[in-house]
């Protein structure tokens, strides 16, 4: 979901989302969501692979330099597409439904629920190393603790607003006064005369020659924690009027539209927030930490690098088309070309890892074909889904966000309790 601001107006009678995020709240956005858990915890998966710290400081300074390359070329994008939604709306504006149906079929089932159970498998981690200070905490023990947190994190979003927001600004400022601190420290070190591992002699002193497929690995675990820069993109609409990821997978019909409702009262996205619990609570079942990152990164890229193939296409496609942004081509041309090795070399190292997170994304294609493409459902199928809506609806509490002119007239005269799958999918 996207974490902009969203502030239900009860008191006005409509239930809808804040719509204005300036540039203090984009800086925090973006800011929020890269400094999460991978700072924390890849810095030893690229260290492991790199073979020497020399190389582990390289692969961080051009993942560094990719990411940037990769957000100058969203900002192009983002600003000739003006659409929310971000590499979900590109790519299915440039390529169609299919492809813009995949990215969001694995972002909502693999990319936030994987990064979010990194996220909190670290912060357990951290939390019990006290508890264990001679050994690394049992990972069960990091498991539950993590569920346990993810289950109550849940429960704050969805009962209220305000409380999120307050916990999510004091774990930032948690995060960044950790990070404040451990790079005084090093400096505190290198003052001190204390630089011997980082004199080129030294720092090149391979423990292990790296093969290609390891710095494939070492680039996946740092670009780990890069990611998250293309956040902004999803809430491009939300500078003029408000919509998050799975708004705009529900306005194109993508997705059901229960996923897009907010609570009555609360205004809180509930039934996509119990949705990304669930997917969270499997994956944190299913592998370890490390293996993870490298599942979610890869998919990330994959996407990235999709989204940029489409920059090109829509520039052969609509040469003349406005672009208040437009980058020198030679940037999306190195990202790719970064792309291309990043992928086949992780993709040969750990073809198991890879290789499920491709299968998950295929499995959306019946799904696609079942679901969205399908548009003559025979009435049972509809009358079903209406009625599931309607179940989920009641259940949750929740209702589609009113910000149009209609949406205005509706919710004047009461909130609305029919479903609306049918009139998302015709917007
Ligand atoms: N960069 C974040 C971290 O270090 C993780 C993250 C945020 C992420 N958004 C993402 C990972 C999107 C994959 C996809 O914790």
């Amino acid at each position: 979901m996207a974490g902009g601001e969203q502030r239900g107006a009860p008191g006005a009678g409509r239930v809808a989302l804040k719509k204005e995020i300036g540039l203090v709240s984009a800086c925090a956005i973006i800011i929020g969501n890269i400094i999460g858990s991978g700072i924390f915890i890849s810095p030893k998966g690229v260290l492991e692979h790199a073979g020497s710290v020399g190389l582990a400081l390289v692969i961080w300074v051009l993942g560094g330099g990719v990411a940037a390359l990769g957000s100058l070329c969203y900002a192009e994008l983002g600003v000739t597409i003006p659409k929310s939604g971000g590499d979900y709306s590109y790519v299915t504006e440039i390529f169609g439904g299919l492809a813009g149906f995949l990215l969001l079929w694995s972002a909502v089932l693999i990319m936030y629920p994987t990064s979010l159970a990194v996220i909190a498998l670290t912060f357990s981690n951290y939390v019990l190393q006290p508890v264990f200070p001679n050994c690394i905490p049992p990972y069960n023990a990091s498991r539950i603790l993590s569920m346990v947190c993810l289950l109550l994190l849940t429960w704050v979003n969805s009962s209220s607003v305000r409380w999120a927001t307050r916990i999510q600004d004091i774990f930032t400022a948690g995060k960044l006064l950790a990070l404040t601190l451990i790079i005084i420290v090093g400096f505190i070190q290198i003052f001190k005369g204390n630089y011997k591992e980082l004199t080129p002699s030294n720092a090149f002193n391979f423990w292990m020659t790296p093969s290609v497929g390891h710095l494939a690995l070492a680039f996946l675990q740092g670009s780990f924690a890069f990611s998250g820069w293309n956040f902004l993109n999803y809430v491009t609409e939300e500078l003029v009027d408000p919509r998050r990821l799975c708004f705009s997978g529900a306005r194109e019909g993508h997705l059901p539209s229960l996923l897009a409702m907010i609570h009555v009262k609360n205004c809180t996205p509930i039934p996509a927030l119990l949705l990304c619990c669930l997917a969270t609570l499997i994956i944190m079942l299913v592998g370890d930490t490390y293996t993870l990152i490298n599942y979610v990164s890869f998919i990330n890229y994959l996407c990235y690098g999709v989204t940029i193939i489409g920059l090109i296409v829509l520039r052969w496609r609509k040469p003349k088309i406005f672009r208040p942004i437009k980058v020198n081509l030679l940037i999306p041309i190195t990202y790719l070309a970064f792309w291309a090795f990043l992928l086949i070399f992780s993709l040969y190292s750990e073809p198991v890892v890879c290789g499920v997170g491709l299968i998950i994304i295929l499995t959306g294609v019946p799904v696609f074909f079942l679901g969205v493409y399908w548009r003559n459902k025979p009435k049972c199928v509809n009358r079903l889904i209406e009625s599931l809506t309607c179940w989920g609806q009641k259940l949750c509490f929740v209702v589609y966000p009113q910000c149009g002119a209609a949406e205005e007239e509706e919710a004047s005269s009461g909130h609305s309790w029919r479903p609306v799958s049918e009139r998302a999918a015709r917007k």
